[in-house]
Parts: C-alpha cells; sequence; structure tokens
C-alpha cells in the first residue's frame, strides 16, 4: 500500500468530542439541540443509517427523536408529520430518510422541511446558497469528503477534481463545493464513455455511482487523492466502495475506506449541521 489512508471513523469521533463542547455551550444558554428523524416503512439499509445518526447524537450530547410511520401512509399525512416538527421548538434539524416508499413523492417531502431546519441540505434554498456560494446548510456527504481532503492536506486550489456520479444529494453538492475552492471540475457518471481517460487527470477523484469496484487500479493517476462515496452490499454480504480498494491503494497518494471512511464522517456532519442549526436559533 503506498496510499495514506484517511480513517474517516477516527475523524468522526474527533469531530463528535468537537461538537459535544459545542453542546456543553448552548446548553448552559438553555439549548439542547435536537435532531428529529423520519423513517417510512422499514427498509434495513435505512434502519441501520438511523441508528448510526441516533447514536452520534447521544455521543455529542444532541437528543434525537424518531419517528417511524408505517409504509402505508399516506403523503399528506408524512406531510402533516413534517409541519408538525418544522414548528416544535425542540427540534433545530429534520431528516426524512431516504429513499421513500414509491407512492411518496421524495421531492415534495424534502422541500416540505424548515429551510432552518433542513440539517440534509436538500431545500433548494440550500441548494442555491451553495451555488452562490453564500450561508446555507450544506449536504453532508459532499461536507464529509471535503472535510477529508482538508485533514489530510490534499491540496485543492488549482487542481484537477473529477466527481463519478450527478446525484443532488452528493456529486453536484460535492462539484460545486470543489469549485468554490478553486478546483477545476469535471463531473462524469458510471456511464462515461471512456470513464477511465477522464478519472485518469484527477488530481482528487469522488466517485458516488453506487457501482461496486467502477474504479479500478489503471483508472487512477498515481499519487491521487481517491474519495470513495459509495456502499455496496455484494452477493458474499460483505460491504464494498465504488473503488477497487485492495488494487487502487497502490497507486492513490490518499484514499478513503469502505466501510469507516465517508460514512461515518456523513453522520458527523448531520450532527454538526443540527448543532449549527441549534446555535442560530438561540441568536
Ligand atoms: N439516504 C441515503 N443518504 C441519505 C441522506 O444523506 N439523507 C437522507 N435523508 N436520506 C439518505
Amino acid at each position: 500500500m503506498t496510499a495514506q489512508l484517511i480513517d474517516g471513523a477516527a475523524l468522526a469521533l474527533e469531530k463528535i468530542n468537537q461538537l459535544k463542547q459545542s453542546v456543553t455551550k448552548l446548553q448552559a444558554r438553555g439549548v439542547t439541540p435536537g435532531l428529529a428523524t423520519v423513517l417510512v416503512g422499514d427498509d434495513p439499509a435505512s434502519r441501520i443509517y438511523i441508528r448510526n445518526k441516533a447514536r452520534a447524537c447521544a455521543q455529542a450530547g444532541v437528543n434525537s427523536i424518531h419517528h417511524d410511520v408505517p409504509a402505508s401512509a399516506t403523503e399528506r399525512e408524512v406531510l402533516d408529520l413534517v409541519t408538525r416538527l418544522n414548528n416544535e421548538r425542540a427540534v433545530h434539524g429534520i431528516i426524512v430518510q431516504l429513499p421513500l416508499p414509491r407512492h411518496l413523492d421524495a421531492q415534495r417531502l424534502s422541500q416540505a422541511i424548515a429551510v432552518e431546519k433542513d440539517v440534509d441540505g436538500f431545500n433548494w434554498l440550500n441548494l442555491g446558497a451553495l451555488v452562490e456560494g453564500a450561508p446555507g446548510i450544506t449536504p453532508c456527504t459532499p461536507r464529509a469528503a471535503m472535510a477529508m481532503l482538508d485533514h489530510a492536506h490534499v491540496p485543492i486550489e488549482g487542481r484537477h477534481a473529477v466527481v463519478v456520479g450527478r446525484s443532488t444529494i452528493v456529486g453536484k453538492p460535492a462539484a460545486l463545493l470543489l469549485i468554490a475552492r478553486g478546483a477545476t471540475v469535471t463531473v462524469c457518471n458510471s456511464r462515461t464513455p471512456d470513464l477511465g481517460a477522464v478519472t485518469r487527470q484527477a488530481d482528487i477523484l469522488i466517485v458516488a455511482t453506487g457501482k461496486a469496484h467502477l474504479i479500478t487500479r489503471g483508472m487512477v493517476k498515481p499519487g491521487a487523492a481517491v474519495i470513495d462515496v459509495g456502499i455496496n452490499r455484494l452477493a458474499s454480504g460483505k460491504l464494498a466502495g465504488d473503488v477497487a480498494f485492495d488494487e487502487v491503494k497502490d497507486v492513490a497518494g490518499w484514499i478513503t475506506p469502505v466501510p469507516g471512511g465517508v460514512g461515518p464522517m456523513t453522520v458527523a456532519m448531520l450532527v454538526e449541521n443540527t448543532v449549527d442549526a441549534a446555535a442560530r436559533s438561540a441568536t
């Protein structure tokens, strides 16, 4: 292995400990940050993510209040719950876990969350602020990727960053954050013809496609920083990233593992967005 490992689990723990101090200060002012989580249905992966989010909140001293909603709920019922949470003073952040059952409109539900409580950063006002470089709440996963690059002191300004994936949750906001830091950014996707020809130009490669082992050794420039956002369950039951870690680790300069990479850091960023939202509500 030549690459330096960027240990997301360790970094997340450090972040959570810092946040705990901020929470203590807020509590002295009478505010305990609160995160409301909403899970519609019983997707097993979503349940694990929600559990991890609740655990991280508890470690930081943030209240998390979970709402289980049956898969048979109507959109009106879920919207009413979101409206109720929008109006609850003790709730500073709200997330509706995705994916949602097919009969519910994820976009409408995400947009129903009050902009100041939208700790996922999916509200169009927050996404618009990101385009403009104005203050707002930034989506957790791309923030996690940037925090990991910064922790490893990976230079960004003037470098070529390639983002593989174009989702609103990861790919597009990651590209915007990199642009804001002065990188030259190329956005492609798993179907880009000769993807390797593009990824081989990357000084920074961020991969978020949901395709296990899409990025192989020959697709990575020697010395590049490789941030793997994918979490895929293999037929064997093992978790794998979008990057073939075992081979890419020998050419990359930095690499994030799966599990234990971007995932835990994303959760820490959600806690941070919640603590920040609580602090803003207290001023
Ligand atoms: N499902 C997978 N990732 C996310 C996320 O970041 N936020 C929400 N709400 N659901 C998700």
